[in-house]
């Protein structure tokens, strides 16, 4: 759970969302990847002394799980609890996720208040009864149009496939209840229109435009051919369709019809971060069935893009059965964070190779970053016993190294906290822990340190000082990413005594300069990037 600093009370909170995920199996790196990202945002914003609020959960309903369950023996809530409890929660400890809260959809204070909002929903004209034909994805749970599916080869020959599963569809034929969305798509343009940020990024957006532009249809929105769903309140022989039932974790898990004063200071999220996968139902379906209940949209639908793996989305059946629990017991979870948000421009789509990882951690974070923070330790240690040493005689490199702080401080908390753009947040703190291994190697302290004289001691206390708290710095922009790696270098600087907890030094204040104080017990701490043990073979 959340760790909280010092909020502003009573403001609203900074809401972030990850999509909840389908119960059918346990997480993969394309789920964790997702979360991974809404973690670093909502601590970048907690470091803010921000109020936020940080939600993940699970999806379970429909006719995918419902099927899993089946296969497997079970019943699908027995399904989904083994899953959550075994799968799904300790991943997301084990990843250091710190999240407010966890929705279930099969929660009561869910599915009490999915059949609240539909009812009204219906209650106001914005439903009613039709029939429907169509191509059917069970792995997307949606209605598919027929100028999307692909011609089906070899095996599925003569069938039409979905263009994301490549799997065949089915033709559904039912009666069911429909919302009219098709009334929204005007609305959705001129919405779009005024709130150019809504969408990210701009492919994406483009793409969501374009979709809404050549008309809407009316959307199903519940199903009488199973029953794993939540039941329709005025006709028990339909279920919801997953999909409403989902999207609806965004308002229920903040106390919609429930708790007001929970709901007002937080709802609707700031951010909702999806896998571009899902971001029609979030970028048309969500506002839509907002506008219909005239409730706020939400601030921006953040789209990333997918890891990829052999030219295809990484997916529960193409993993070539790499876990994220394999990564993290040779990287280390710090690690597994910062790799992928590092490695990938938020957005875009991604390929995961050992290769690539292996090397950016040993030249990035074991030679830049960890070694200078041991350097620095072990060479207070040796030439001031430990105690680190005022500064007293800075010069121009010196103010080169504050300058290069300050633009690494403003340029990572606009990327980061306002842009979503990790890759460049964190590249803009590592070209300052270049600046800074730069910087030693010119200043070559362990010269200076054969001068005796009070000059040659001043321009080594200085030198070593300037080191010591751009790390004070690069401990705090860096926690959001690699919160336990920060603590330890924390606790080597000692600078819990003097400025307290980690998480509550404010990272758009990280740049000012001289906040750690002379005389601080300087240690040398655990290695932050032990050497890599060989590649395992599988
Ligand atoms: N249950 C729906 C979401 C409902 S939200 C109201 C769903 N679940 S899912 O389990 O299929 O997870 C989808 C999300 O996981 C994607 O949108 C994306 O955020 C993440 N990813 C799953 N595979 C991924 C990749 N290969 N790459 C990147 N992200 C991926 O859809």
């Amino acid at each position: 759970m959340a760790a909280t600093g010092s909020e502003k009370q009573g403001a609203k909170a900074y809401y972030v969302s990850t999509p909840i995920y389908y119960v059918n199996d346990a997480p993969h790196l394309g789920h964790a990847y997702t979360t991974v990202a809404g973690d670093v945002l909502t601590r970048w914003h907690r470091q803010r002394g921000e109020k936020v609020w940080f939600l993940t959960g699970t999806d379970e309903h429909g006719q995918k799980i419902m099927r899993t369950a089946e296969a497997n023996g079970v019943t699908p809530q027995a399904w989904a609890d083994k899953l959550v409890t075994e799968s799904w929660k300790p991943l997301w400890e084990h990843l250091d996720i710190a999240n407010d809260d966890f929705i279930r959809t099969t929660q009561k204070r869910h599915t009490d208040r999915v059949q609240e909002f539909v009812q009204d929903l219906y209650d106001k004209g914005e439903i009613y009864k039709g029939g429907y034909e169509g191509p059917y994805c069970v792995g997307c749970e949606e209605y598919k149009l027929p100028g999307e599916l692909l011609d089906g080869e070899g095996e599925h020959a003569g069938q039409k496939l979905c263009p994301i599963h490549k799997k065949p569809v089915e033709i559904l034929k039912e009666e069911n209840y429909f919302f009219k969305l098709s009334e929204y798509g005007e609305k959705l343009l001129a919405h779009y229109e005024a709130n150019p940020g809504f969408i990210q990024p701009e492919s994406a957006r483009n793409e969501v435009v374009n979709f809404v532009r050549q008309g809407l249809q009316d959307l199903s929105i519940s199903r009488s051919t199973f029953d794993w769903g939540v039941p329709v309140p005025w006709d028990d022989q339909h279920v919801i369709y997953v999909w409403v039932d989902a999207l609806l974790n965004y308002a229920t898990a903040v106390g919609y019809n429930e708790n007001p004063e929970k709901f007002d200071s937080t709802f609707p999220a700031d951010v909702h971060l999806v896998g571009k996968d899902i971001l029609r139902f979030h970028a048309i379906i969500w506002p839509a069935m907002l506008m219909a209940q005239g409730l706020p949209l939400p601030g921006r639908i953040a789209a990333n893009g997918w890891l990829m793996v052999g030219g295809e989305k990484m997916s529960k059946s193409n993993l070539t059965g790499i876990k994220p629990q394999d990564l993290t017991s040779h990287f280390g979870v710090d690690a597994y964070r910062w790799y992928f948000l590092r490695a990938i421009a938020f957005g875009q789509d991604g390929s995961f190779s050992w290769e690539d990882f292996s090397a950016r951690y040993t030249s990035e974070l074991a030679n830049d970053y960890g070694n200078l923070a041991s350097r620095v330790a072990a060479m207070v240690g040796k030439y001031f016993g430990g105690e680190l040493p005022a500064s007293t005689a800075d010069g121009d490199a010196e103010k080169a190294v504050h300058d290069g702080l300050a633009k690494a401080v403003a340029e990572a908390d606009r990327r980061i906290g306002d842009e979503l753009d990790f890759q460049g947040g964190i590249l803009a703190v590592f070209d300052f822990v270049k600046q800074v291994n730069g910087y030693i190697t010119e200043q070559e302290p362990w010269k200076v340190a054969k001068d005796a004289s009070d000059e040659g001691r001043a321009r080594l206390a200085t030198i070593l000082y300037t080191a010591a708290e751009s790390l004070r710095a690069v401990a705090v922009l860096l926690n959001p990413v690699m919160p336990d790696t920060s603590r330890k270098l924390w606790d080597s600087l000692g600078a819990e005594d003097s400025l307290g907890a980690l998480a509550d030094q404010r990272v758009q204040e990280a740049g000012a300069w001289g906040l750690l104080p002379a005389g601080t017990k300087v240690t040398k701490g655990a290695v932050l990037f032990p050497r890599l043990e060989e590649k395992p073979t599988a």
